[in-house]
C-alpha cells in the first residue's frame, strides 16, 4: 500500500540549467518501505497556499493539482535515478531523483528555486512497473530528455549485479548543455567500458563526425538500430521520454520484428492525448472498492472517475498524476465494466489480466467493484 512519509533533503545537485537531482535521506526504520526496483518512481507532494496559485500546475501528464478552499495540493512523480538496493541486503539509505523544470510547473519550479538541503519533503513509497529484474543477457534503452532518469537506474543496477549482462543506451536530447546525468553516465561507462554501449543523438547541435544528429523518429530508428546492435538478441527494451519518441520507438521496434512482450514503456510527457471513444454512462452507478484491507460502496457523482468517487470517501486512495501516465492508481476490476479514457501506464498484459487505472475509469455498468490491494 503506497504511503507518504517525510524525508529530509540531503543534497540538491544542479545537472543542467533547467534540471536538478534531489538526494533524500531514508531513516533506518523506513528503509524497507522505500526498497525499490530499478526504474520505479516516487510521488512528491507539495501543499501550497492560495497565494501560490499563480505558480500553476506542471503541464506534464505526471502531475496533479487538487484544489480546496485552503489552497491546493500538487503531486508529481519523479523517477529514481540511483541504483536499486540488493534484494538480499538492507533497503536504501538514500534515494536520488531527477527533476526537470517544466515551464509554469508548480512542483518543478519549487524544486529548482526553493528546495534546499535540510528541507523535509512528503514522499510516497516507490511505485511503477517500468522495471527490470536483472538477469544475464543484452538489454537496451531508447530515451529522450529526462527519460534517462529511470533508465540510468536500470542500467547501473543491471551492470553492477549481473557480470555478464550488457546494456546499449541510445539517448536523444536537444544540446549537450541540456543533457541530464552526463557525469553519471560517463562514470558508468568508465566502470563498465565493455558492457555499456552509449550513443547520444543531439537534435539541435552538430556533433563530431560519425555521431548521428537530428530527431530520433521512427524512420531514423528503423535504419539506425540494426547497425548499432543485434536487435533480435535484446532481451528487454526500455523506452522512456515524451509520448512521440516512445511511440515512434515502439513502432520502429515492431517494424524490425521485436515482439511487444520485450518492449517496456514509460511516458514522461503527453502533449496531445488521443480522444477516447465516448460510451453512454448509466444514470446511476455505484463503486465498491477494497483498499488497505477495508471495503466500501459509494454512489458515483456526475462524470466522476472511479478514483474520484473513492477519494471522496477514502482520501488515502493512491494516486499521483491523475493523467493516466504514472500507474499509481492501478486497481483490479473485480466486477462490472469501465471505460478508460487513456492509458499510458499499464502494459497490455496488465489490462488483459483485468487491471485498470482508477483515475481514467468511468463506470459503464451500474455496479463496479475494484480492488486496490491486488
Ligand atoms: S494517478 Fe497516475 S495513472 Fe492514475
Amino acid at each position: 500500500m503506497a504511503r507518504f512519509h517525510s524525508l529530509r533533503v540531503a543534497a540538491v545537485d544542479r545537472l543542467t540549467d533547467d534540471s536538478v537531482a534531489l538526494t533524500l535521506t531514508v531513516p533506518e526504520q523506513l528503509r524497507e518501505e522505500f526498497r525499490h526496483a530499478p526504474g520505479q518512481h516516487l510521488a512528491l507532494r507539495m501543499r501550497a497556499g492560495r497565494t501560490d496559485a499563480a505558480l500553476g500546475a506542471d503541464r506534464t501528464g505526471r502531475s496533479d493539482r487538487t484544489g480546496g478552499s485552503d489552497g491546493f495540493e500538487v503531486r508529481r512523480t519523479y523517477s529514481i535515478c540511483s541504483p536499486a538496493p540488493d534484494p538480499h541486503g538492507p533497503g536504501p539509505s538514500t534515494l536520488r531523483v531527477g527533476v526537470r523544470l517544466v515551464e509554469g510547473g508548480a512542483f518543478s519550479t519549487y524544486a529548482m528555486k526553493e528546495i534546499g538541503v535540510g528541507d523535509e519533503l512528503d514522499v510516497m513509497t516507490p511505485a511503477g512497473r517500468f522495471t527490470l529484474d536483472p538477469a544475464p543477457g543484452l538489454y537496451a534503452g531508447i530515451v529522450g530528455g529526462s527519460g534517462i532518469t529511470p533508465v540510468l537506474s536500470i542500467a547501473a543496477t543491471l551492470l553492477a549485479r549481473e557480470p555478464s549482462a550488457r546494456f546499449c543506451l541510445l539517448r536523444s536530447d536537444r544540446t549537450a548543455a541540456s543533457t541530464m546525468f552526463l557525469e553519471e553516465l560517463a562514470d558508468l561507462k568508465d566502470r563498465f567500458p565493455e558492457r555499456l554501449q552509449l550513443v547520444t543523438v543531439l537534435s539541435r547541435e552538430e556533433q563530431q563526425a560519425g555521431l548521428p544528429s537530428g530527431r530520433l523518429d521512427r524512420e531514423r530508428l528503423t535504419g539506425l538500430l540494426p547497425s548499432l546492435l543485434p536487435v533480435r538478441q535484446v532481451a528487454g527494451w526500455f523506452l522512456c521520454g515524451p509520448f512521440g519518441l516512445v511511440q515512434g520507438a515502439e513502432q520502429a521496434l515492431r517494424e524490425i520484428g521485436v515482439p511487444r512482450s520485450r518492449i517496456h514503456e514509460e511516458i514522461f510527457h503527453v502533449d496531445a492525448a488521443p480522444q477516447p471513444a465516448q460510451t453512454a454512462a448509466p444514470a446511476h452507478s455505484t463503486v465498491t472498492a477494497r483498499l488497505d484491507g477495508r471495503g466500501g460502496s459509494w454512489p458515483v457523482q456526475d462524470g466522476e472517475s472511479v478514483l474520484e468517487t473513492v477519494l471522496r470517501n477514502r482520501p488515502d486512495a493512491p494516486y499521483a498524476c491523475k493523467g493516466g501516465v504514472c500507474g499509481t492508481c492501478r486497481a483490479f476490476l473485480v466486477s462490472g465494466e469501465v471505460r478508460m479514457d487513456r492509458n499510458f501506464a499499464l502494459e497490455p498484459e496488465e489490462t488483459d489480466a483485468g487491471y485498470v487505472l482508477a483515475c481514467q475509469s468511468h463506470p459503464v455498468t451500474e455496479a463496479v467493484e475494484v480492488d486496490f490491494d491486488r
